[in-house]
């Protein structure tokens, strides 16, 4: 099932790329369940977006969807937002209070920068996973719901674990489907296709036909997009509003160092201006994978000996 026919068709996410296939096809898989899914991937690649499309693919699709950023909430106010508070609970509590736990009763409960949120909760957490049931602030009766879970994170799980932002019982229990969401560099010509859907978007909305000039689409497809989409979509947008007929990306690039070479369908681009030793380097592990490794015909190919290769190659 590619993202064609199943992403898609809701309308929300865009890609055709071989990583978003894959991401497609498993978020595809895991939608028909009821397992806990666990998204880990840089800011801005389409976690949350991921997150909601698991939903609406999900027996849920008609109830609520909530999203809570963990790291948005103060560690003090952490455990009465997810699962509410009685009256008088404390100080403040003037009446009772439903958290996000039961707002989300039935449906599903996206939990954003999981690391965030306090050890002390992170074990509160497990158990409701575990049993399905909680206990209000200052409440002493068990409640119980029907809520799935996704959390994302976007660090890396083993060294949030290792440093104690994570712990390893919560991880075991949240990654039960683990879903890598690939970095925007990762993705090939899904970058393009994403500009221009972002450009469609504003175009319709705006009714008006602006383009990217060609120097610009060039800078999108070298670009390194630390930012992944989020930061494709903000280049996109204020270009948008500044351009008459034509969209100039240039200036809105906060690093234009980042741009790097770019590898695509045999081709590798470069920019003007690129350091030798980053384009040669760039032309050896390029050749290398077109020789599937073999190094003898990576040799011969580059025109320099098999000693020369081994070395540069120890060298990376
Ligand atoms: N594949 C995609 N197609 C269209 N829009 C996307 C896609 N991925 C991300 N976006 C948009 O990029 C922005 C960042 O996505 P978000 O889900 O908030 O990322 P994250 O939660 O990983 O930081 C949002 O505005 C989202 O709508
Ligand atoms: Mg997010």
């Amino acid at each position: 099932m590619s993202l064609d026919n199943s992403l898609k068709r809701f309308g929300i996410m865009c890609g055709s790329s071989p990583a978003m296939e894959r991401l497609a096809q498993q978020v595809e898989r895991v939608a028909a369940t009821d397992a806990t899914v666990l998204l880990v991937g840089e800011s801005g690649t389409g976690k949350e977006l991921i997150a909601k499309a698991i939903h609406q693919m999900s027996a849920r699709a008609q109830e609520t969807f909530i999203a809570v950023n963990c790291g948005a909430i103060p560690a003090h106010l952490i455990e009465a937002a997810l699962f509410g508070h009685e009256k008088g609970s404390f100080t403040g509590a003037v009446k009772q209070h439903i958290g996000y736990f039961e707002h989300a009763s039935r449906g599903t409960l996206f939990l954003d920068e999981i690391t965030e949120m306090p050890v002390d909760m992170q074990v509160k957490l497990l158990r409701v996973l575990e049993c399905g049931t909680f206990m209000r602030v200052g409440g002493d009766e068990e409640v119980k719901v029907d809520v799935r879970l996704i959390a994302a994170t976007n660090r890396d799980l083993e060294s949030a674990v290792k440093q104690g932002n994570l712990r390893e019982d919560l991880m075991y229990r949240l990654a039960v489907f683990p879903v890598r969401v690939p970095p925007l560099r990762e993705r090939g010509s899904d970058i393009e296709l994403l500009a221009n859907h972002f450009l469609d978007v504003l175009n319709e909305k705006e009714n008006c036909d602006k383009k990217f000039s060609p120097a610009s689409l060039e800078v999108i497809r070298s670009y390194s997009w630390p930012g992944n989409v989020r930061e494709l979509k903000n280049v996109v947008q204020r270009a948008f509003i500044l351009a008459t007929d034509t969209l100039e990306v240039e200036e809105y690039i906060s690093d234009l160092s980042n741009r790097k070479p770019t590898l695509h369908e045999g081709y590798l681009n470069f920019f003007v201006g690129t350091p030798l030793a980053e384009a040669q380097r760039e032309i050896i592990l390029a050749t290398l994978k077109h020789y599937s490794g073999n190094k003898r015909l990576t040799a011969e190919a580059l025109g320099i000996s098999l000693k020369t290769l081994y070395n540069r190659l120890k060298e990376y």
